[in-house]
């Protein structure tokens, strides 16, 4: 399995001489191999503006399924690579930092999870993309936070249910459909950081702000939320609302494509507890620019995993991919 280490990857080729324009570099490479480069709203503004597509979770994962490149680079994190890879076992996956993991994967591990699947034999085992190729190679069926509602909607009543990893997702969920499901207890480091103090407080300095706010975030959060979606649910809904000032509530990267798209209107991240950057995904922000063009460049870190995980783990991503349409 793959276990998220916060440190500088050692994998990562040394940087030599970088060229002064990382950007013409990074384009002129893309041209070379035929490579796209899908990014997640959580990274870096420099990645978000040199990526070919830029998008939440299913949408990557869309992209992914749907690409002639011979080569993805994923910015974003190993889950989310692994699943380009899942869906295009003959093409090179690149992952900018190999150690780009994610606390909610990890939160996981599939030895204790195929115990407690083996415990309840009867349930259904719907998983949040955020978790390894082996946790979804365990699965029926795989959601995302923009799907998750739809997807549980889809499931005959009469039917148990476990949902995994994310039991603040999974708790929304059972809200917005009135199914009882049980609840792996993983959660993200970064949207449990949010401090519903704070929140508050700038709802009373700001009277006129609007507050969203991911589903991974506590129920103490959400409860404060005018509006709550995936990060591309989320980036829509501040554009569609005549609302001139957010207080936004996810990974701040976030922000940058909600300031492209309305220049015009304030964005407020939510903070956390103290004055730390924890409200930045550290495993994200492992990524970097030049990272990325030495990716391409020296093509490692590649992701690699074993035809039987990728074949157990494409089922229910396909599924996903065919029920959320
Ligand atoms: P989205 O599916 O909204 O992109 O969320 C991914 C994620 O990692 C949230 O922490
Ligand atoms: Fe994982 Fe949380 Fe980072 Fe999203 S924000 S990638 S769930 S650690």
């Amino acid at each position: 399995m793959f276990k998220t280490a916060l440190v500088k990857s050692a994998s990562t080729p040394s940087s030599g001489t970088l060229p002064l324009d990382l950007f013409a570099a990074i384009d002129d490479l893309k041209r070379e191999l035929n490579a796209v480069i899908l990014a997640h709203y959580y990274q870096e503004p420099d990645i978000q503006d040199i990526a070919d597509y830029i998008g939440d979770s299913l949408q990557l994962a869309r992209a992914a399924a749907n690409t002639n490149a011979d080569v993805i680079v994923v910015a974003g994190v190993h889950f989310m690579a692994e699943t380009a890879k899942i869906l295009n076992p003959d093409k090179l996956v690149l992952l900018p930092d190999i150690n780009a993991g994610c606390s909610l994967a990890d939160s996981c591990p599939p030895e204790q999870f195929a115990q407690f699947k083996a415990a309840h034999p009867q349930h259904f085992v719907i998983s949040y993309i955020n978790c390894s190729a082996e946790i979804k190679a365990m699965s029926d069926i795989i959601c995302t936070s923009s799907n998750a509602v739809k997807i549980v909607q889809q499931i005959p009543p009469e039917q148990p249910i476990i949902f995994a990893p994310d039991r603040n997702l999974g708790r929304y969920v059972m809200e917005q459909t009135g199914r009882d499901m049980l609840l792996w207890q993983g959660s993200c480091i970064v949207h449990e950081t949010f401090s519903e103090k704070r929140i508050v407080q700038l709802k009373i300095s700001h009277p006129q702000a609007e507050t969203i706010a991911h589903p991974e975030c506590e129920e103490s959060v959400l409860r404060h939320a005018n509006y709550i979606g995936s990060t591309a649910a989320l980036l829509k809904y501040c554009q569609e609302v005549a609302t001139q000032e957010f207080i936004v509530a996810t990974e701040p990267g976030i922000i940058h494509q909600m300031q492209k798209a309305a220049p015009h209107k304030r964005f407020i991240p939510a903070p956390a507890e103290n004055n730390c950057n924890c409200n930045e995904c550290p495993f994200m922000r492992l990524n970097t620019l030049e990272k990325l063009y030495l990716a391409m460049k020296h093509r490692t870190p590649e992701i690699t995993m074993s035809e039987d995980t990728r074949l157990a783990a494409l089922r229910p991503i396909q599924r996903m991919l065919e029920m959320s349409v």
